[in-house]
């Protein structure tokens, strides 16, 4: 780690100091999770008071720390799922080289708008064998698709929304083993109802922002909760970073009678 960045230590589960989170996050296990589809990571910030974004944008929830862990969480991906409007708000590049080498991860944008920038450095600056894939539904304008494939290869999925499931499953049959969601709030919802998710890594920023921000899921209320295991917590500055993985079928059978329980009837 370089020597201007505050020290991270891991507090859970193997309590140690100046932890090394390329070395940490690459050594999680993230084996195949059944089906046809890839392992699903999906990496969020958020303030205490669940806030995913302070003005319209992510970037003033993290710092230093937090930027080393999410090249680290890069690192571990084949592609990075995002949705459009991430892309719009956040304007996404293309992605670097992971540290410690190698291919970067190839970008995959949800949209059903294909209201993308042609001319925007997610495009212009992606290698041509690396150009992002755009995945989209088949009643997105027939037109607009044929201007993105100039700079894009385009992936159909789904009718009027992108079925997420069954783009996960086009992009494990292209040799994607772990596929990396960063976002936004919609295309996490998406993830969650489609009962996609296999890992969640949550850094938890010291800020309370109040506010309308949505929660880092946002949509549709799935059929039964996702049970989670906390897998580990490092912490760098007051940040915390949390790994969460799916919990057992067993765990997430008593999640769901425990959120049952606790409803209203
Ligand atoms: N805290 C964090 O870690 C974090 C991470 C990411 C984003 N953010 C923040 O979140 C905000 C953006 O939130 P958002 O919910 O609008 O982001 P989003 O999920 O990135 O974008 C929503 C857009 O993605 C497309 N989309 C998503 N799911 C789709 C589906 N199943 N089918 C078809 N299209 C789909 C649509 O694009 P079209 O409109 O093109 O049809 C939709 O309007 C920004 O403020 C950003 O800064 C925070």
């Amino acid at each position: 780690m370089g020597a201007m960045l505050p020290p991270m230590r891991e507090l859970y589960p193997n309590p140690a100091t100046d932890v090394d989170p390329v070395e940490r996050y690459g050594a999680d296990d993230r084996g195949a999770p059944g089906g046809d589809r890839p392992w699903v990571l999906v990496n969020m910030i958020a303030t205490v008071d669940g806030a995913t974004a302070i003005d319209g944008r992510s970037g003033g929830l993290g710092g230093p720390a937090d930027k080393v862990v999410f090249g680290a969480i890069r690192a571990v991906a084949d592609v990075i799922l995002v949705g459009a409007g991430t892309v719009r708000a956040e304007s996404y590049g293309s992605p670097r080289t992971p540290p410690g080498g190698g291919a970067p991860p190839r970008l995959a944008i949800v949209t059903r708008s294909l209201d993308m920038d042609l001319t925007s450095a997610v495009f212009t600056d992606a290698p041509a064998d690396r150009r992002p894939i755009v995945v989209t539904t088949e009643r997105s304008d027939a037109a607009r698709r044929r201007d993105l494939e100039a700079v894009a290869e385009v992936m159909v999925a789904g009718d009027d929304d992108v079925d997420v499931g069954l783009a996960l499953s086009k992009l494990a049959a292209q040799g994607a083993q772990v596929v990396l969601c960063e976002g936004g709030p919609s295309l996490n919802g998406h993830l969650v109802a489609a009962d996609a998710l296999d890992e969640l890594c949550l850094s938890l920023a010291p800020i309370v922002a109040g506010g309308s921000s949505p929660r880092m899921a946002h949509g549709l209320a799935p059929p039964h909760v996702t049970g989670l295991r906390l897998d580990r917590v490092l912490e760098s500055d007051g940040m915390l970073f949390l790994r969460y993985v799916r919990a057992s079928a067993d765990a997430s059978a008593s999640a769901v009678s425990a959120a049952s329980e606790q409803s209203p009837s």
